[in-house]
C-alpha cells in the first residue's frame, strides 16, 4: 500500500483547465490583491486533485507570488480543505450534541463497520470515507450526514437508510 507520507511530496501537475480557472479568480481582484484569489483557488485544486498535496500547495503559493506558509495556513485552518487523499465520496457525519442524542455515534460506528476503514482512511477501491464533523445545521433532522463537493444532506438517517445510500453511491460511481 502507498502511504500518504509517500506521496505527499510528489511533484503535481495542474490541468490547463484548471490554470484558466486561476487566471479567472485572480482577475477578480485589484493588482497587488491576488491573494485574495486563494480560497477558491484550493477550492479549485482540491476539485481536480482530490486533496491539497504539499507540491499543490507550494505551487499556489508560486502563482499567487505568496510564501508557501501563507498558502498552509489557510488549508489547515478550513476543514472543507483535505490535506490527505480521500475517497471519491466523503461522507460528513454529524457529531454534536442533538444528533449524537438521536444515534450519530451509532451511524458512524455503522459507517466504520460497513466500508472496513476508520475515519478519515479511504476504502480500497477509493469510494468513500468518513469522518464526524460539527454541527450542520439540520439539528431537527439528526442524524445527518453531508456528502461534498455538493454538500447534499442526507437526514434523519438509520443502519438501513445509510446501506442504502452507499449502495446509490456505488452505483453513481460506476455509471
Ligand atoms: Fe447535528 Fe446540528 S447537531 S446538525
Amino acid at each position: 500500500m502507498l502511504r500518504v507520507e509517500n506521496i505527499t511530496h510528489q511533484p503535481v501537475e495542474f490541468s490547463p483547465a484548471l490554470m484558466a480557472q486561476f487566471a479567472d479568480f485572480v482577475s477578480r481582484y485589484p493588482e497587488g490583491k491576488q491573494k485574495s484569489a486563494l480560497l477558491p483557488m484550493l477550492h479549485a485544486v482540491q476539485a481536480e486533485q482530490g486533496w491539497l498535496s504539499v507540491p499543490a500547495m507550494d505551487k499556489v503559493a508560486a502563482y499567487l507570488g505568496i510564501e508557501a506558509i501563507e498558502v498552509y495556513e489557510v488549508a489547515t485552518f478550513y476543514t472543507m480543505y483535505f490535506l490527505r487523499p480521500q475517497g471519491k465520496f466523503m461522507l460528513e457525519v454529524c457529531r454534536t450534541g442533538p444528533c449524537c442524542l438521536v444515534g450519530a455515534e451509532k451511524i458512524m460506528d455503522h459507517l466504520e463497520q460497513k466500508l472496513g476503514v476508520k475515519e478519515g482512511e479511504v476504502t480500497p477501491d477509493g469510494l468513500f470515507s468518513w469522518r464526524g464533523v460539527e454541527c450542520l445545521a439540520a439539528c431537527g433532522f439528526g442524524p445527518v450526514l453531508q456528502i461534498g463537493p455538493e454538500y447534499t444532506f442526507y437526514e434523519n438517517l438509520t443502519p438501513e437508510s445509510v446501506d442504502q445510500l452507499l449502495g446509490d453511491l456505488k452505483a453513481k460511481a460506476n455509471n
